[in-house]
């Protein structure tokens, strides 16, 4: 780990994350013309496959010894080990992507010892990127120091927050009732034995929604079904950013990368026990991931 050189390769990933997006940009999907993966809404289009390939060549011929995960060319049963690793989403909104909403990004990252450790995030569209390298803070477009301004206080809990959320492409059994019963929770009045939340958001990308907290326009970004390549790269900007990943289901305060639940909170004081009134919410235990 000592002679790696995260500075280098997170700038190397910036410049990929550049043509990844002229690519992206440049692609016309049809809703159409788009291949399924585990069900008719676990969309893939050529897009997704060219992409990947373009940042997969990329990455092997400067760094050869580094193992890859992609979204695309995953196979179940791969699992990450303690090598460096690039993980890699070559479009996280693939659903947006199909449908020309923008909130798109490539997501590109990095773990050392199953640690996010460098996490490059571009949105082509908006043309915003955002990055971080672990000890060494999170920014928007390079420059820009997240989160914006001091964190408020989470104090007041669940009643002032903005929460992302996303229905993912699981849509039977007991985790979709697990995430539509909280939602309700989350939802209704205090008089119903909810928390009434100022909003719930649901934006479909992992990884913008991990930068948004970050950022702090999302005080929290809750899901379970996502994996290791929707989240790697956002939890490095959201971690040097102040905020804090632990795991959708109650009790866990330090997940895996390839956990497959998770929660986001951003930074302020009071982050504790606002996981704490979170969990508290849940209702069930999701499957996924155990
Ligand atoms: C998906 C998006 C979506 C989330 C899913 C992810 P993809 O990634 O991030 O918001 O709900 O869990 O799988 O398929 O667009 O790369």
């Amino acid at each position: 780990m000592s002679d790696i050189n995260l500075q280098e390769i997170h700038d190397f990933l910036v410049e990929i994350a550049k043509k990844a997006g002229e690519m992206i940009t440049a692609a016309h999907p049809t809703i159409g013309a788009t291949g399924n993966k585990k069900n008719s809404v676990d969309l893939v289009t050529e897009t997704d496959q060219a992409v990947e390939k373009l940042i997969s060549t990329e990455l092997q011929s400067k760094y050869p010894s580094f193992s890859f995960m992609g979204e695309e060319t995953y196979k179940p049963g791969d699992t990450l080990t303690d090598a460096p690793t690039f993980i890699v989403d070559p479009i996280d909104g693939t659903t947006n992507f199909v449908h020309s909403n923008p909130y798109v990004s490539s997501s590109l990252g990095v773990a050392i010892n199953k640690k996010p450790v460098i996490g490059v995030i571009y949105n082509p569209f908006t043309q915003i990127l955002y990055s971080a390298i672990k000890g060494k803070g999170a920014y928007m477009n390079l420059t820009e120091k997240l989160p914006f301004r001091q964190p408020e206080s989470l104090a007041d809990g669940l009643s002032k927050a903005q929460v992302a959320v996303e229905w993912g492409s699981d849509r039977s059994g007991n985790d979709l009732a697990v995430k539509s019963q909280t939602f309700l929770k989350l939802t209704s009045s205090k008089e119903e034995g909810g928390a009434m939340v100022h909003s719930l958001r649901s934006y479909g990308g992992a990884a913008l929604n991990l930068c948004g907290v970050a950022a702090g326009h999302l005080d929290a970004y809750w899901e379970a079904g996502c994996w290791a390549w929707d989240v790697c790269a956002g939890w490095v900007v959201l971690s040097e950013a102040g905020g804090i990943m632990v795991d959708a289901n109650p009790g866990n305060w330090d997940p895996r990368i390839e956990e497959r639940r998770y929660l986001a909170v951003r930074g302020g004081e009071g982050q504790k026990e606002f996981v704490e009134e979170f969990w508290g919410y849940v209702q069930g235990k999701f499957e996924v991931g155990v």
